[in-house]
Order: structure tokens, then C-alpha cells, then sequence
């Protein structure tokens, strides 16, 4: 059978739909990402995003992995409500008791296990028979059980894994209580017919599997972990694992966004349903961008800025006579917003209000207030106060100032640039208050602004940093844009790491030296 005509898909055979579960690691595969790494407030910020979304399963991390991700596998799991938290475990047991002691508080605690299964990694990794991989993973499944009754089971590289070894795998750890058999394309290799015969090879040869439900991890490296994962699904898989944004190891992991809508305007191809508010995937998208510092590209399904733009002059037409010509989803029903109402200068609280409300910000009153203020301020530099000002104003003053670090030492006050063009020296004065304190200093080296602005800073603060990547890019349209500015830099005590900062000014040299500053703020002292 293939995956174009497996019976469960038949229209004319028309089942109930299925219910899939959303299963998201944007927490952690999404934060092994490189430059991906969050602090323990954002992690938290995600996770409630991630609930409001309607996920079923958070992975929020990997416990034995840091005191740092112990720790905020532990906060999830103490803040979550109606969801399920997991923690990733070795099958050693070390990582599934430590896994165990982070999520002992969750409503409701997954821990999930994992054990290579391929011939590359039982010869190469972990130098172990068949026979001794099956008694470990059993031993593995066995330890997590006495915690907690809800156990995955990951057979890592289980898409290279000989198909008659793996069902032995499989069968053994349902016999022990695995309940969720997840199977990942590790290395992002297979294909989506392979997938679909993988997952079918599976429901058809291990005679416990409907004790378990089977679930799919696909790697995105030659691009097909959301097709991979939906001919998992066809083929009878219960659960997707994915990512905001596709994040993840190397390539990505399968996309939740594109997934879910795949799965949703395709009905009646998958006739299944997930529990996901789709008018929630952009503003959790913008936020994981936003926090990650990893941009969504412009022409990215679903999610990105040209998702629903029709530049030809046929399409746009067509969509004005009848929108379904050219959309098969409406913008509005993954949440992109359409106004009319463009704010300025003579826009009032509640019109502000409004927009963020439809924009997909619930403000306190107090987060109000604060927002109002620096939109004034914008309006009466900019003609025109456009919806992604409107974001980015909303996330600078909410949720950057949320996660800040409470310790940060060093506050942006001001700089004045003395350039003199040419061949002559320019003069870059900055002024930053520390500990509440103004310091300032005068530079007078360096090629340009921005490397100026680098210098002076490192200066002042005494780190040995190093700027690794810097971003700058207009956040809305016309000549008086916001300038968005993201930095990575390099903790040279530290060779290979990498901090990320992210400021938004309508002047970008103002911007460059706070994001300077918060990438710094990230720098554990
Ligand atoms: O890709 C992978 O194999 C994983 C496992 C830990 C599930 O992320
Ligand atoms: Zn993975």
C-alpha cells in the first residue's frame, strides 16, 4: 500500500475524525537550534504561549543536561495548566531520575526516554548488541514507570533501524509500559513513503501496539519532516512531534504550523482533527522569532509576511472576485489581521487598544499605559504608526522587559556622534548609567558607527566579547522605519558561545548598543 491510497483516507469510507496530538519541543529540539538558546522567563513566556495554542504536550526540556535546564523544566512543569510536561531522559538511570525530580510537580508529567536502535549507532556510538539494547531500553522504561505512569519511548534513528529489530524494540518496552512510541527520522533521511510504511510496518507486526499510542519526530535536512510526519500520520501515527518556526537541530523539526494547517485544509485527505487554535499560530510564531531572535522568512508557509500576498496582477483579481481562486486558508484563520485603521499622532488610548486586542495582545491596564507612552513617542516621529510598529513596541516594553535579567548592571542613557566624513576622525561619545550611576566615555577608533558603538561598549563594560553577527532590518515600510538590530556575540572566556541581543529604535545606532547591552545581560557573570 501507499500513501495515496491507504483505505484510511477514502472519501467515500468516510470515518470519524481522529484526534492527533500535538506534541511541541519547541522548548527543547526547537532550543538546540544554534543562537536559539532562551532564558528561563522567555522558556516560561513560550510555554504559556504554547498552552494558549492548545498543544497537548510541551517537552520543555532536557533536566540532566544543566542546572539551568533543570531548573526551568521544573518551573514549566510548576506553571503549566492543561497540558501535559515532559522531560527528556538517556535510558540511563541518572537522566530518568533527574528528569523525574523536575517534573514531579506537573499536573500532568511525561518523561520521555530515549535509546539509539540503528546499526550505525549500536556498532559506532554505543558499542552494544541487539539483545543488550532491548535489556536497556526495557531497564530504562522499567525505572521511569515506577514514577510516573505516562512513559515515551524514542528509539533514536529508528528510520535506519532494521525494521524486525525495531518492532522486537518496540514490543518489549509496551510490555513494560511505554505508553507513546515515538519514532524519529534522527538525521531527517527518510521519505514520506518510507514514513508511511515505517509507521504501517509497526501497526501491523507488534501485537501489543494498541497498547501504546505511536507517534513521529521528523528532521527537516532534505526538507520533508512535515511530509514525513503527515504520511506517519496517514499510515495511523497518534501523535506529531514539532516545533514553532520548524526550530531545531541542524535543518529543523517538523513545522507545528505547517503540520497542523496541512492536516486541517487537507481534512478530507487525513480526516483528522487536532485541538490547536489556528488563530493563535502567528502571534506564537511572532513571539518565538521575537524571543529566539531567529527570523521567520518572509516567504515561510503559513506564518510568514508573504504567506497571503498576491503580487500578480491576475491573482489579486482572482481574489477579488472570489477570495478562493488563489487562497486555499484565510488569512485571518491563522491569525494575520487585516485594518484599515492605520494609527498617528491623533490616535487614542482606546483605538490603540483596539489594534493590539486584534493583533492578538491581551494588555493589562498597567501594560497599557506603558505601551501608549512609547507609541505617542513613536507617532510624533513617524507620520504613519503601522501594525508591526505596533508589535514591536508591545514586545520591547512587555515581553523584553519581562525577561530581562533582573541583575543587568548596565543601562542604555545616550550617545552623541561626531562624524566628520572623509579621512578625518569621528568622535563616539556614550553615555550609560551603571548600577543607576551615568558613566561615560569618548571613542575615537574604529571603521564606522556600528564598530565604534562595539568598541566603546566592550570598553565600558570590561567583557572580552566579540560580535559574532550582526542584523539590521526595517521593521515596516517608508523612510522613517524602525530599525530592528539583532547581535550575536562570543564570550571569549568562553570559545564557541554565543549571545544573542535584539533592540528596535528608529534610530538603529541606538539600537545596536541596546542590543549589545542585553546580549551581554545573558552572559552569565
Ligand atoms: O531527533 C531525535 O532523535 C530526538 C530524540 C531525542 C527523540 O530528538
Ligand atoms: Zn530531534
Amino acid at each position: 500500500m501507499n500513501i495515496m491510497n491507504c483505505s484510511c483516507n477514502k472519501g467515500s469510507e468516510q470515518k470519524s475524525n481522529r484526534q492527533i496530538i500535538i506534541f511541541d519541543t519547541t522548548l527543547r529540539d526547537g532550543e538546540q537550534s544554534p543562537g536559539a538558546s532562551m532564558n528561563l522567563p522567555e522558556k516560561l513566556e513560550v510555554a504559556q504561549a504554547l498552552v494558549d495554542l492548545g498543544v497537548d504536550i510541551i517537552e520543555a526540556g532536557f533536566p540532566i543536561a544543566s542546572p539551568g535546564d533543570h531548573e526551568s523544566v521544573q518551573k514549566v512543569a510548576q506553571l503549566v495548566q492543561g497540558a501535559t510536561v515532559c522531560g527528556l531522559a538517556r535510558c540511563v538511570p541518572a537522566d530518568i531520575d533527574c528528569a523525574w525530580d523536575a517534573l514531579r510537580f506537573a499536573e500532568s508529567p511525561r518523561i520521555h526516554i530515549f535509546l539509539a536502535t540503528s546499526a550505525i549507532h549500536r556498532q559506532h556510538k554505543l558499542r552494544m548488541t541487539q539483545d543488550e539494547i532491548i535489556a536497556k531500553a526495557v531497564e530504562g522504561v522499567k525505572r521511569g514507570k515506577q514514577y510516573c505512569s505516562n512513559i515515551e519511548f524514542s528509539p533514536e534513528d529508528a528510520s535506519r533501524t532494521e525494521i524486525d529489530f525495531l518492532c522486537r524494540v518496540v514490543e518489549a518496552v509496551i510490555n513494560v509500559g511505554a505508553t507513546t512510541i515515538n519514532i524519529p527520522d534522527t538525521v531527517g533521511y527518510t521519505t514520506p513513503q518510507e514514513m508511511f510504511d515505517r509507521i504501517a510496518a509497526l501497526m501491523n507486526r507488534v501485537p501489543n501496539i494498541d497498547q501504546a499510542i505511536l507517534s513521529v519526530h521528523c528532521h527537516n535536512d532534505l526538507g520533508m519532516a512535515v511530509a514525513n510526519a503527515l504520511a506517519g500520520v496517514a499510515a495511523g501515527a497518534g501523535q506529531i512531534e514539532c516545533t514553532i518556526n520548524g526550530l531545531g537541530e541542524r535543518a529543523g523539526n517538523t513545522a507545528l504550523e505547517e503540520v497542523v494547517m496541512a492536516m486541517r485544509t487537507r481534512n478530507d485527505i487525513y480526516n483528522v482533527d487536532t485541538k490547536i487554535n489556528s488563530q493563535k499560530l502567528v502571534p506564537t510564531s511572532r513571539l518565538v522569532s521575537q524571543i529566539t531572535g531567529l527570523k521567520v522568512p518572509r516567504n515561510k508557509a503559513i506564518v510568514g509576511q508573504n504567506a497571503f500576498a498576491h503580487e500578480s496582477g491576475i491573482h489579486q483579481d482572482g481574489v477579488l472576485k472570489e477570495r478562493t481562486t488563489y487562497e486555499i486558508m484565510s488569512p485571518e484563520s491563522v491569525g494575520f489581521t487585516k485594518s484599515d485603521l492605520v494609527l498617528g499622532k491623533h490616535s487614542g488610548r482606546a483605538a490603540l487598544a483596539d489594534r493590539a486586542k486584534q493583533l492578538g495582545y491581551d494588555l493589562t491596564t498597567e501594560q497599557l499605559v506603558a505601551v501608549f507612552t512609547e507609541f505617542k513617542k513613536l507617532a510624533d516621529i513617524k507620520k504613519e504608526v503601522f501594525d508591526e510598529d505596533i508589535h514591536s513596541i508591545i514586545e520591547q516594553q512587555i515581553h523584553a522587559k519581562k525577561n530581562a535579567l533582573i541583575n543587568s548592571q548596565w543601562k542604555y542613557q545616550s550617545y552623541k556622534l561626531i562624524s566628520s566624513g572623509g579621512a578625518e576622525k569621528s568622535t563616539f561619545q556614550l553615555k550609560l548609567l551603571r548600577n543607576g550611576q551615568v558613566e561615560s566615555l569618548e571613542w575615537t577608533d574604529g571603521c564606522g558607527p556600528i564598530d565604534m558603538a562595539f568598541s566603546v561598549v566592550q570598553k565600558m563594560v570590561g567583557l572580552p566579547i566579540k560580535l559574532k553577527e550582526f542584523k539590521v532590518e526595517a521593521v515596516s515600510t517608508g523612510q522613517d522605519a524602525q530599525g530592528e538590530v539583532v547581535v550575536l556575540i562570543e564570550d571569549q572566556r568562553k570559545p564557541g558561545s554565543s549571545f544573542r541581543g535584539r533592540s528596535v529604535s528608529i534610530d538603529i545606532i541606538e539600537a545596536t548598543i541596546i542590543a549589545i547591552l542585553s546580549a551581554i545581560d545573558r552572559i552569565d557573570l
